[in-house]
């Protein structure tokens, strides 16, 4: 297939980049760079063997976006390109709205013009809410406390919404859990800027000396240590997820869980991170971080039965390539404002 990705520079639209080239699908990335850098592309290359037609650009533009639909006959679009930091959402919320919003708009409207037939789109556990685990597909989703999280719901009733209103559009709604670790080349993976809103790579930082100290936000919830539980999946299980997901769509709207299964409490995964990579992570126990919820994790059934999808990497695997990515030379020259 001949597949837009939007986002294609961050951090799982790179991923996912590598998976779509290996699995023999063409691949034009559009992307502005607002929280990635284009040497990312020139690496998917490189890992791939393939090159890549991109694009720099702002997806919530049409007039940019038409020529581009124009020149490409599209079998479908992955659609990453969005803005992803919780907390600045909360106080930056139109920035957040306008961006993931009209993205998804743009394109999905673009799609009915150019008729392109498939539409992947990222949305994220934080739907769910504060509903208890497992999250399963078909429970009603609750308020998130956040406006990145309504950005998602949101975006997910926009599609649903387009689907009905025109047969043939084929779109697939992948939820991600937590996703960490790196490719295995250590050529890409995540690179926040500032201070990591994400536990993997605060800890490989810890770990590297940058930062002094890991806050664990809160260790009195209800769960086997009492520090929250997540379930983690490694980027290149979930990239493969974009594949499956692409090639078995059909008509109408499906839903799916991208996470393990299992839930792993912070402390674990520290513990884990330790053990692997043979490594000390200081870390400090601190007060309950706003927002958060006590344990979150899939119920991932569903993309086993419909897509033949499963992630088969583990807790290991995910510390030991997300280390092995911070200690590569891309990490250091693709992040900004470390310190
Ligand atoms: N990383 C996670 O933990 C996580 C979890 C659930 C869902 N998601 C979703 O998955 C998607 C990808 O996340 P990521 O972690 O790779 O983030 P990322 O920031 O690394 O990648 C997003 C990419 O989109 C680009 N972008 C943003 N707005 C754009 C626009 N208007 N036009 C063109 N390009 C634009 C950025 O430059 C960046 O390269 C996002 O939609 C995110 O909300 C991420």
């Amino acid at each position: 297939m001949n597949v837009l990705v939007t986002g294609g520079a961050g951090y799982i639209g790179s991923h996912t980049c590598v998976s779509l080239l290996k699995a023999g699908h063409d691949v034009v990335v559009v992307d502005n760079l607002s929280n990635s850098k284009r040497e990312t592309v020139d690496q998917v290359e490189s890992i791939a063997g393939k090159n890549v037609t991109f694009y720099e650009g702002d997806v919530t533009e049409a007039g940019f976006l038409v020529e581009i639909f124009a020149a490409h006959s599209f079998d479908g679009v992955i659609h990453f390109a969005g803005y992803k930091a919780v907390g600045e959402s909360v106080d930056l919320p139109s920035k957040y709205y306008r961006n993931n919003l009209l993205s998804t708009i743009t394109l999905a409207e673009l799609c009915q013009e150019y008729d392109v037939p498939k539409f992947v789109f990222s949305s994220s556990a934080t739907v769910y809410g504060e509903n208890a685990s497992p999250m399963i597909e078909s429970m009603d989703l609750l308020p998130t406390t956040n406006p990145y999280g309504e950005t998602k719901a949101m975006s997910e009733r926009i599609l649903i919404d387009i689907a009905k209103a025109n047969p043939g559009f084929e779109v697939s709604i992948l939820r991600y859990f937590n996703p960490v670790g790196a490719h295995e080349s250590g050529l890409i993976g995540e690179s926040p800027n500032g201070i990591p809103n994400n536990l993997m790579p605060y800890v490989t930082q810890v770990a590297k000396g940058i930062r002094e100290k890991l806050n664990v936000f809160g260790d009195d919830y209800d769960t086997l240590d009492g520090s929250g539980v997540r379930d983690y999946i490694h980027v290149m299980d979930l990239a493969d997820g974009h594949i499956a997901a692409l090639e078995n769509l059909s008509d109408g709207v499906h839903i799916y869980n991208l996470g393990t299964g299992r839930g792993t409490s912070v402390l674990q995964l520290v513990e884990a991170f330790q053990q692997v990579n043979d490594v000390p992570v200081p870390y400090e126990v601190v007060g309950r971080r706003a927002g958060d919820i006590a344990v979150c994790y899939a119920d991932a059934t569903k993309a086993e039965q419909e897509l033949g999808w499963v992630a088969k990497r583990g807790i290991q695997d995910m510390c030991r390539d997300a280390w092995n990515y911070e200690n590569s030379v891309g990490a250091e020259s693709m992040s900004q404002n470390r310190k």
